[in-house]
């Protein structure tokens, strides 16, 4: 039985049919384990005699099944290695790695610059209801500022209308709103940048349906004009990374603001190009202005006690300026050559 058993695995063909042949030796209805259990009901001097010869044979039979395993696996790791040849000297292909766009690291930069001095990051959504994007910003439904912007109105019945969101004041309300209702009379002050999307129905070299802007919001008591230029003064010097940036506050129009200032920055020419700082010449940046008393108060918040400003301004165009970007309309389009161009590396 011995020469037979150990002839059986010296042939077998493949690691299955060994398998085969350790199921028919050693498996539990095995011929060996078979002889292995007459060993019970031998005498102890048959067991003295049989006992090592079976258990002899139920080694040789394992080390027999184990070495053939292990010709059998090399053999079939051989095969493999001829069959899958590698070539290590080819050159590998260079994965593509993405770049950080314009935009993103001048939020990024952003939000940066306002937690240092105290701000926190608020949101809103970009589809926004009629009240918030206009009416609690005291732009009534007749008002020329609606048409001023080219809103993008959601179609089908709404009501209230839907918009998405020409500018991020509306989150200026809705940060006023929860404020009031979650603090009632207690109150606290309010001071929080939204960056985030808007849309307005525009399309050339420095207008895109979609943009950015970045809102700023500050409501406490006395603040005053003052607070609001030497927040916007530390923020662009901040982020232009010049101490000799300077700013004119010019007389301006809107609802939500009064009395309100568009901020122009001062611009140098180096070698016929512009760059911020200095005062040869200015460039408008932002809106800025003191809240209205009718939207604060159109936020449930008292405006003898509370006061305070508000900023808005376009993301693309702080980018655009500090990193040498010409035409805004590549800045959305995609295209690899010019994130790789204008993309940051993460
Ligand atoms: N929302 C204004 C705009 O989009 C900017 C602005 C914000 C002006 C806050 C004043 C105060 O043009």
């Amino acid at each position: 039985m011995k020469t037979d058993l150990l002839a059986a695995i010296d042939v077998a063909s493949g690691l299955d049919a060994l398998e085969a042949c350790r199921v028919h030796a050693l498996g539990k209805a095995g011929t060996v384990t078979a002889l292995l259990k007459t060993l019970g009901g031998m005498s102890p001097e048959q067991r003295l005699v049989e006992g090592p010869r079976i258990q002899g044979l139920r080694e040789a039979v394992t080390t027999a099944i184990a070495t053939r395993k292990a010709m059998l696996e090399r053999a079939d790791l051989d095969a493999r290695l001829a069959r899958e040849t590698l070539d290590m000297t080819l050159p590998a292909d260079v994965a593509p790695t993405g770049t950080i766009h314009p935009v993103s690291q001048v939020m990024d930069e952003l939000a940066e610059i306002f937690a240092d001095l105290g701000f926190a990051v608020a949101t809103g959504p970009e589809i926004e209801d009629d009240w918030h994007n206009f009416s609690a910003l005291n732009i009534p439904e007749t008002h020329p500022a609606r048409a001023m912007q080219d809103t993008f109105y959601l179609a089908g019945e709404h009501e209230p209308p839907m918009v998405l969101r020409t500018h991020t004041s509306p989150v200026q309300i809705r940060t006023m709103v929860e404020i009031a209702n979650r603090t009632q009379k207690a109150g606290e002050p309010i001071r929080i940048i939204a960056p985030g999307r808007v849309y307005r129905s525009d399309w050339d070299a420095t207008h895109t349906p979609m943009f950015h802007q970045i809102e700023g919001l500050v409501i406490d008591k006395g603040i005053t004009l003052g607070h609001l230029k030497w927040t916007l003064e530390t923020f662009l010097r901040a982020f232009f990374e010049r101490d000799d940036v300077v700013l004119r506050l010019r007389p301006s129009y809107f609802p939500f603001t009064e009395p309100s200032a568009e901020v122009d920055v001062g611009f140098s020419l180096e070698k016929g190009k512009r760059v911020i700082g200095g005062s040869d010449g200015w460039m408008e940046v932002l809106g800025s202005g003191m809240v209205h008393r009718k939207v604060i108060e159109a936020c449930s918040l008292d405006p003898d006690e509370w006061q305070g400003f508000a900023f808005g301004c376009g993301i693309d165009r702080l980018a655009m300026l500090k990193y040498g970007i010409d035409d805004l309309r590549p800045v959305f389009e995609s295209d690899v050559r010019w994130l790789k161009h204008y993309g940051f590396s993460a």
